[in-house]
């Protein structure tokens, strides 16, 4: 399957504009979602074998999810579970619904590997998503897999506001999340990044969307649910430290990372496309990313729970990041270079490096090689 998407699918996929054939790809998975009847045959094509683990109270069937901003609508909830996926975490969601940037502001360099792009949050609104979740919910097609749903601040909401964002949007969406990720990294609202250097900031939402979560909790005779905050690669390592210090124990995870807004040393080839402003991710960011979750495992004493994101293209750079310290793992880029038989290349081979090493379940490998 993994030949046929890179011989004859990507081929004719990558001659349409960048965020065109993602729409296209949304739409064919959406129609896929509609049934059970239906998301059974992406099953049969693409199931992955079970590698389970705990993280966080939530049991996931493997390791490897959706990094955010794939299905920032919610388009295909019950779809990528059979696309092999372990969990899944949909948006970057704000309070208020918005189209987000200009287009174009989606780009490919296929030479890297590697996608750039400046979306700016276009989503439906944290009540908007509520709708299209409760509906999934409600005509059963709800996946058993974990969802998370990442939560970002609206455009049109002043930054000294952005705690107030963020609460009404998880209070909005509690029912519908298994776990929700603050994203504080985006590179493409102005001064969202910000909020990781100021610690009174980021705790402020991290403490009024913990407050919510306690209530929601309560009213519906449950836990609350995991909350953890989406970091960028581009911090300094004292913010970072600051972070880890003032927050951790406010938080039940850590999703490193984001896209950065460094590139690598440009070729004539890349020039151009380099110089587009936004966000790039997929193999240039691995290394950085696989450190900084080598740095927090360390100095968290492998207490936090990481999920690893950032440049995952195949099961070896997964493998890097469980050992480096990620309990979990999401792909972006790599599933649209590699395609959807990426899932269960990276799980079969996990359990294969499992074996090898002599460890007897994933959990031991976490950290290994920290
Ligand atoms: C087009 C695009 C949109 C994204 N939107 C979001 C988003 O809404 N929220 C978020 O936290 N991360 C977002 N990301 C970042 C990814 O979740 C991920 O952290 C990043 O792409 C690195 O992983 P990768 O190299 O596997 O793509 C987006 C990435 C891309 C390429």
């Amino acid at each position: 399957m993994g030949s046929l998407y890179r011989n004859l699918i990507r081929p004719v996929t990558f001659l349409q504009d960048s965020e065109k054939a993602h729409d296209r790809i949304i739409n064919l998975l959406k129609f896929f979602s509609q049934s059970k009847r239906r998301t059974a045959i992406l099953r049969q094509l693409y199931s992955t074998k079970d590698l389970s683990s705990t993280v966080f109270g939530l049991t996931f069937p493997n390791p490897l999810g959706l990094a955010a901003g794939f299905d920032k609508f919610g388009s295909a909830v019950p779809a990528w579970p059979s696309l092999g996926f372990g969990f899944t975490e949909l948006g970057g969601v704000t309070f208020h619904a918005q189209n987000g940037n200009k287009k174009p502001r989606m780009f490919r360099v296929n030479s890297e590997r590697a996608l750039i792009n400046r979306m700016g949050f276009n989503n439906p609104g944290a009540e908007g998503m509520s709708n299209t979740l409760d509906e999934w919910k409600a005509r059963g097609l709800w996946p058993k897999n974990p969802v998370g749903i990442n939560l970002a601040k609206s455009m049109v909401t002043p930054l000294e506001d952005a705690a107030t964002d963020y609460s009404k949007s998880i209070d909005l969406l509690w029912n519908a999340g298994d776990f929700f990720v603050i994203n504080v990294s985006s590179p493409n609202t102005p001064g969202l990044r910000d909020i990781q250097e100021s610690n009174s900031a980021l705790n402020q939402i991290i403490d009024d969307c913990s407050e919510i979560n306690k209530r929601k909790g309560e009213e519906n005779s449950l836990n609350p649910k995991p909350i953890l905050i989406k970091i960028s690669p581009d911090l300094s390592s004292e913010a970072l430290d600051n972070i880890l210090s003032s927050s951790t124990a406010k938080i039940d995870g850590i999703v490193a990372t984001n896209t950065t807004t460094t590139r690598p040393t440009s070729t004539p080839q890349t020039e151009q496309i380099f110089s587009e402003v936004g966000g790039l991710s997929g193999a240039p960011l691995n290394d950085k990313s696989t450190e900084l979750i080598r740095h927090i495992f360390n100095k968290t004493d492998g207490k936090l729970p990481i999920i690893g994101v950032g440049g995952i293209m195949n099961s070896d750079d997964a493998w890097n990041k469980i050992t480096a310290g990620a309990s979990l793992l999401q792909i972006y880029t790599g599933l649209v270079f590699e395609g959807p038989s990426i899932t269960n290349e990276i799980v079969s081979g996990l359990r294969n490096k499992i074996k090898e090493k002599g460890f007897t379940n994933i959990s031991e490998a976490i950290g290994s090689e920290a």
